[in-house]
């Protein structure tokens, strides 16, 4: 049911473009949610797949001897409904539109409880629930996990188990008290149903509030590279209840999907309603519906999840955006002087949040922080505006009598004398000195 509900609500959003540049101008820039696994067939990986070498028995649990059914698994070669029905790859478990959607599942190998999943992204993205369909019972117990490295470091979304204190006694909690908290939730794994059984997990809990989705504590929740689905306990109540003694007691456990959806969307900070494939990878051409990883970033934004602001534009720091303040970065003003700035917390500061770009490599003998300013040695030509390329122009003073050998004022162009030292290019001595000389700080000698 859940399931039907998640591929009719993508089914029936197509991406419209125009529109979602727009709403993000007026402050809502949330990219569209679809299921991560369209697409990334050759991302997806299992550890136990039944008849991946050659042809498997596997049995179908039934309570009388007689009802017990066999078949084989043949995963050798993928999935066809007509020349090969028997495989059960883990591809299988993307969700597709096909007839034959019950004819396709993943299986691992029998007898095998300590089975994982995994799910490696391209890059970050933003989780928002899994749902997961079962052919078989449902695991005794099993854990979800993500990784926000790219497989170096995980950390477990949630628990599953029926018996949480059997099976996860180190996990203490049912309940989430906050938002945070990692629980063993025991709601999705009971015998019932013995197929078409489903586990959901949602990665914030509806009972929590969210202020601000895109605020670091929230996202350092919700964002992964990887995720992995560990099945840690195959369901063998059956056998126990009956007491029987059976042939091949372990041929009829295993884990068998039907479906697995990822649902969520790439991870763009609040800075971009739009995505597009990153560095070509998955199966961009033929799969309609694949959730691409590359923000198409707005706010003055850039980077892969506009993590950063965007060239030319750090004179505000970089803040990710939100509905209140979509946090657009400044562009820097260096008056044309230079190609690039950065952002300076310190001057940010001291300016009362009002600038804190820093304008590099100032040209036209400019300097300052916005290359406001003519450099030493030149002065502001009064005729030209600060914008012109030649409004600095040369002090015109003697190297011998002005200060450090030839500075002058650079708003006015007056020279600036030593002590001893007078005249519109500082070039003779003041009455009742003598020998101007460069080496002399006061110039001349009394
Ligand atoms: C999940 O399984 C992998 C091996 O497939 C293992 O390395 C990892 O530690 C398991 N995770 C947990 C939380 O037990």
């Amino acid at each position: 049911m859940v399931l039907i509900l998640l591929l009719m609500t993508s089914l029936f959003r197509p991406v419209r473009l125009q529109a979602s540049e727009e709403g993000c101008l007026s402050g809502l820039c949330n990219p569209q949610i679809g299921d991560l696994m369209m697409g990334r067939a050759a991302q997806l990986s299992a550890s136990s797949t039944c008849g991946l070498d050659g042809p498997q028995n596997y049995c179908i649990i039934g309570y009388l001897e007689e009802e017990k059914k066999c078949f084989s698994c043949d995963s050798t070669r993928p999935f066809d409904a007509q020349s090969n029905p028997n495989s059960h790859r883990i591809e299988n478990v993307i969700t597709t539109f096909e007839p034959e959607r019950k004819m396709k599942w993943w299986q691992s190998e029998n007898g095998v409880h300590e089975v994982s999943i995994r799910l490696d992204l391209e890059t970050i993205f933003q989780f928002s629930h899994l749902v997961l369909t079962f052919k078989s019972f449902r695991p005794a117990a099993m854990l979800v996990e993500r990784s926000q490295d790219s497989g170096r470091s995980w950390k477990v979304f949630r628990y599953f188990s029926e018996d949480c204190s059997l099976h996860f006694p180190q996990v203490p909690k049912q309940i989430a008290d906050s938002i945070d908290d990692v629980v063993c939730d025991s709601r999705y794994s009971g015998s019932e149903p013995s197929t078409e059984g489903e586990v959901v997990l949602k990665a914030l809990d509806p009972i929590f509030q969210i202020e601000n989705p895109y605020a670091p504590h929230i996202q350092e929740l919700i964002t992964m590279t990887n995720l992995r689905i560990n099945f840690t306990r195959l369901f063998t109540l059956g056998d126990t209840l009956l007491g029987r003694k059976r042939r091949n007691p372990q041929n009829k456990y295993y884990y068998a999907l039907y479906d697995m959806v990822v649902r969520g969307s790439c991870f763009c900070n609040g800075h971009a309603a739009l995505c597009t494939p990153a560095n070509g990878r998955g199966d961009v051409f033929t799969t309609p519906g694949m959730v691409h990883g590359q923000c198409v970033c707005q706010h003055n934004t850039a980077g892969f999840n506009c993590e950063r602001c965007k060239d030319m534009h750090y004179d505000s720091p970089w803040r990710p955006g939100g509905e209140d303040n979509p946090n657009i970065c400044r562009r820097c003003n260096c008056y044309g002087h230079a190609d690039s700035c950065h952002f300076d917390a310190a001057r940010f500061d001291e300016t009362r949040g009002v600038s804190g770009g820093v304008c590099d490599n100032c040209r036209n003998n400019r300097e300052g922080a916005q290359c406001e300013r003519c450099g030493a040695f030149t002065f502001q030509d009064p005729q030209r505006a600060i914008e012109d390329p030649s409004a600095c122009i040369p002090c015109e003073c003697s190297p011998l009598g002005s200060e450090s050998g030839g500075l002058c004022d650079v708003q006015t162009g007056q020279c600036l004398c030593k002590e001893n030292v007078e005249g519109q290019r500082c070039d003779r001595c003041k009455p009742g000195h003598f020998g101007l000389r460069p080496e002399d700080p006061l110039g001349c000698q009394q």
